[in-house]
């Protein structure tokens, strides 16, 4: 199970993410800009996640430079041959995750090689289940990370609130633009089908998925402090409201930039992919005009139907722009990486397309042939395109997603939120409004916050200056 366990007996700080590529992505810049203070940290993952990660990026060797750096595994209780899935197997994920890594975990914090030496724990606020509060072996604060936007994670702390008041459940697609007037800070904002996608269960009361989600949000709310991976410029006023449920809050995002400030005259360059990574773009890339190509991702565990495949495919083709699209091996239900290029479509795609099957996605959107990103509206994603000054095309599938689509199109005006619809129509439309009729609006706004980012993780930026606050803090847990 361990890795080095002989360097625990120095202080560290340990850091759990879920085992998820969104989730581990963040945490590990935070943990390499925890190693480049000098502040030991121990980083544990499942067995699972280790493996992929290591297998498919250089983190062992980029870690090495920190001597106080170690990692540290725990088995998740799921066969080698299970497809850990979010999106289709959370069930019964969770169910293994409480049966078996909870106890795990318990004692591995109440083993006396590690408790004495451990200053604080910077726990995923997805996993909040994993320690009860009043657990007298946790001796130390815990901050609750999220990896989440702050307004996907306000508005599902405003859940139970929306079911008393009897404006949930939804009431089938006929109720979907009714507008939601009950959550503070984001009034007459979301309609239903922006609140996150959890909230469409029939049943919200006895729903496992979105019970276990609100759960864990509000337990959550108990930790000593909060990390989030946002900045003031982006989401004040909501950090604003979180500030009234934690005493200490620390938005230092985006971390990816904030790292990059951090690394500036380091040649290091850090990707934490936990699958294969296809370079081959970025030559493509090269041979594309200026602000040519959308770019066309769902991130890591989205999936679609052959159906929604083909509508994307066609609507791309008949938008007639340059695209580069991640079609990952499980992107499509029942083909695992099987899919084949329609003959009507075959002349299109090789004039005008690229596919891979995971791409460097942070040099893809910092590149100048990239001009939008239709995006599923994972929070990483949405961080990375607003750092790049991409306007994005949201397709939000689940999860946080909606709510972040809702914000990119309605609040900070960098895209537009294409939300339940998926039309061979609608993506060419939309791609074209984005990357030809609305083009200068768009980058205008897209180039106005991209600069706020950059400010914020700048030397005398608001989440730089959280971070040396946070790392203040932790060294002062210790004494
Ligand atoms: C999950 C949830 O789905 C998302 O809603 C939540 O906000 C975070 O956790 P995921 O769906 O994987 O994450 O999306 P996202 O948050 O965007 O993270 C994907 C990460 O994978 C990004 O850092 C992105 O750069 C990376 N990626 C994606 C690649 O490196 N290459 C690719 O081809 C696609």
């Amino acid at each position: 199970m361990s890795i080095a366990m002989e360097s625990q007996a120095n202080p560290h700080v340990l850091l759990f993410p879920a085992p998820a590529q969104g989730h581990i992505n963040p945490m590990l810049k935070l943990a390499e800009l925890l190693s480049l203070a000098a502040v030991p940290v121990t980083f544990l993952t499942t067995e699972h996640s280790h493996r992929q990660l290591t297998l498919h990026s250089d983190v062992l060797l980029r870690f090495s430079r920190f001597p106080t750096f170690q990692f540290q595994t725990i088995a998740d209780g799921l066969p080698d041959s299970h497809p850990r899935t979010f999106t289709q197997h959370l069930p019964e994920m969770l169910s293994s995750f409480k049966s078996i890594v909870k106890p795990l975990f318990r004692d591995m914090l109440a083993s006396s090689h590690f408790t004495p030496n451990l200053t604080c724990l910077i726990l995923d606020g997805f996993f909040s289940f994993l320690v009860d509060i009043n657990d007298d072996f946790v001796k130390v604060p815990i901050f609750c990370f999220r990896s989440l936007s702050a307004c996907s994670s306000w508005s599902v702390l405003s859940i139970p609130y929306l079911i008393q008041h009897g404006q949930l459940p939804i009431k089938g697609e006929e109720d979907m633009d009714r507008i939601i007037d009950k959550i503070p800070g984001m009034e007459n904002l979301l309609r239903c089908r922006d609140l996150p996608g959890f909230c469409r269960a029939a049943d919200p009361n006895n729903d496992p998925v979105l019970q276990f989600v609100v759960n864990q949000s509000i337990r959550s709310t108990k930790f000593d402090a909060l990390i989030l991976n946002s900045f003031e410029d982006l989401e004040g006023p909501i950090l604003s409201k979180f500030r009234t449920l934690y005493s200490t809050i620390y938005p230092i995002g985006p971390l990816h930039a904030l790292l990059k400030a951090k690394l500036a005259n380091e040649e290091t360059e850090s990707s934490n992919s936990m699958r294969e990574v296809d370079q081959s773009c970025l030559p493509w890339l090269d041979n594309q005009p200026p602000g040519s190509v959308i770019y066309v991702s769902f991130g890591s565990i989205t999936v679609m139907g052959d159906h929604e495949l083909m509508e994307f495919w066609h609507g791309l083709i008949d938008s007639g722009r340059n695209f580069l699209w991640v079609v990952r091996p499980d992107l499509v239900r029942g083909k695992n990486g099987d899919v084949e290029i329609p003959a009507e479509l075959e002349e299109g795609t090789r004039q005008r397309g690229y596919m891979v099957g995971w791409a460097p996605q942070e040099k893809v959107l910092s590149h100048e042939a990239v001009g939008g990103f239709l995006t599923h509206s994972g929070w990483n994603s949405s961080l990375e395109s607003i750092v790049a000054g991409k306007p994005m095309i949201c397709w939000s599938n689940a999860f946080d997603q909606q709510v972040n689509s809702r914000f990119v199109s309605n609040v900070w005006k960098l895209g537009l939120d294409m939300k339940d619809l998926c039309d061979r129509e609608t993506v060419a439309k939309m791609v074209n409004e984005l990357m030809v009729y609305r083009k200068e609006e768009f980058m205008r706004s897209a180039a106005e916050m991209a600069n706020l980012a950059r400010r914020s993780v700048s030397p005398g930026g608001s989440s730089h200056l959280n971070l040396d606050r946070l790392i203040q803090d932790i060294r002062i847990s210790r004494q």
